[in-house]
Parts: C-alpha cells; sequence; structure tokens
C-alpha cells in the first residue's frame, strides 16, 4: 500500500517517520496510554520506540495504515491506525498525548481516517473496541459516529495486565 497524507482542519495525518521516536517513547509511557494501548515485547526505551515507529511506517503488508497526528508546527499530538485490513473490514485504534486532549483530535483524526478508508480503500466495516472503563475512548467513538453494538466480555488483557469487558462500536460504508 502505498504512503498518504490526510489532514483534517488544522490536524496532519502522515506516516510515522525514525525522528518520531523520541516523541513516542514519551507517549508510550503515559500511563493512561500504557493501560489502555498496551504495548507488548519489552519495555518502552530508545530502541523500542525506533522499532514501533518503523513496523508503523511498513504498510507493505497491506494489513494496517497508521498514521501520526501532528499539528501545523509538527508537534506530534497522537496515533490513529487502521489494523486488521482483511475483505473490506478493519479495525481503528488511536491515542492522544496528554497535552493534546480534550481538544477534539481523536475525534477528528478517527473521523478522517474512517472516511478515508471507506472511500480510498472500499472498506464496507471498520470496528472500534474500547474497555467499558475507559469512558473517554467511550466518547471518541460516538462522537466519531460509531454506533455502539454491544458488550464484549472480559475479551482483552490491558496494561495492568487485567481482562476487561470491551464495548464493540462500528460503522458502516453505508451508514448516514
Ligand atoms: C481517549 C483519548 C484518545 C481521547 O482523546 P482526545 O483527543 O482527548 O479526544 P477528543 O478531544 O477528540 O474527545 C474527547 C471526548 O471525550 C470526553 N471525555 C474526556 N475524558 C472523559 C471522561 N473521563 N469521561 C467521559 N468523557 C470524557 C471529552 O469531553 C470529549 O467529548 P466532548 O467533545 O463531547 O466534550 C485520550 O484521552 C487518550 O489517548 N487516552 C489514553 C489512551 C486511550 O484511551 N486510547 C484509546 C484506547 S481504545
Amino acid at each position: 500500500m502505498e504512503h498518504v497524507e490526510l489532514t483534517a482542519d488544522d490536524l496532519l495525518l502522515r506516516p510515522w517517520r525514525d525522528a518520531d521516536a523520541p516523541a513516542v517513547r514519551a507517549a508510550l509511557r503515559d500511563p493512561a496510554i500504557a493501560q489502555w494501548n498496551p504495548q507488548s515485547g519489552g519495555p518502552v526505551d530508545d530502541e523500542y520506540a525506533l522499532l514501533w515507529v518503523r513496523r508503523r511506517a511498513d504498510w507493505s503488508g497491506g494489513d494496517h495504515v497508521s498514521l501520526a497526528i501532528t499539528d501545523a508546527g509538527g508537534e506530534l499530538l497522537g496515533s490513529v491506525s487502521l489494523h486488521h485490513i482483511h475483505h473490506g473490514d478493519a479495525s481503528i485504534g488511536y491515542w492522544t498525548v496528554p497535552a493534546a486532549r480534550g481538544r477534539g483530535v481523536a475525534v477528528r483524526a478517527v473521523v478522517r481516517l474512517t472516511d478515508w478508508a471507506f472511500t480510498d480503500l472500499r472498506l464496507h466495516r471498520v470496528e472500534l473496541c474500547h474497555a467499558v472503563a475507559n469512558p473517554a475512548s467511550c466518547r471518541v467513538a460516538d462522537r466519531a459516529g460509531y454506533a455502539a453494538e454491544g458488550t464484549l466480555r472480559e475479551s482483552y488483557q490491558y496494561g495492568d495486565g487485567r481482562r476487561y469487558d470491551e464495548h464493540l462500536h462500528a460503522r458502516l460504508a453505508t451508514d448516514r
């Protein structure tokens, strides 16, 4: 898959670069991101962050689209990604750095990437899962037009090692 850049108001959604590694290292160490976007494979150090951005910059498998969210000045605000792209389906994930929260960054990035997935990737269904214990993420899902479809019981092990119930939300290309 070819790299793309997307804009949403004053936000830029662009592929990850090696130079993002220090900011990613700091972000992945944020307690809320460590809890709700848990990483596997060891401590989050410089090497880990560099591998993380390189994996996310490699779209050659065609199964994911991973974008950094930055402001007009290039400051890293967050991450938004489509995972498990397969046969018209995908799932979406995201986080924003603490300083960027509460300004609509996650909602605008999720809406922009979802719209692009429907028009350019021709996907039909994008799913969004979040822990029931993470109401901010539920709000992002609702505001981005992802309809709530149900509760998955103890469906995912989060950063503290516990399994949590999750809400499943989804948007269809045919939703209004
Ligand atoms: C969840 C997260 C991505 C939201 O990012 P954000 O850029 O602040 O989101 P937005 O500003 O676009 O929207 C946040 C919405 O959630 C609401 N919100 C924030 N904290 C909340 C809370 N504790 N309870 C309920 N709603 C909350 C905001 O009021 C806002 O809704 P509004 O626009 O109706 O006022 C961010 O807090 C984050 O990265 N958290 C840690 C990691 C995480 O949870 N990732 C998602 C895993 S599924």
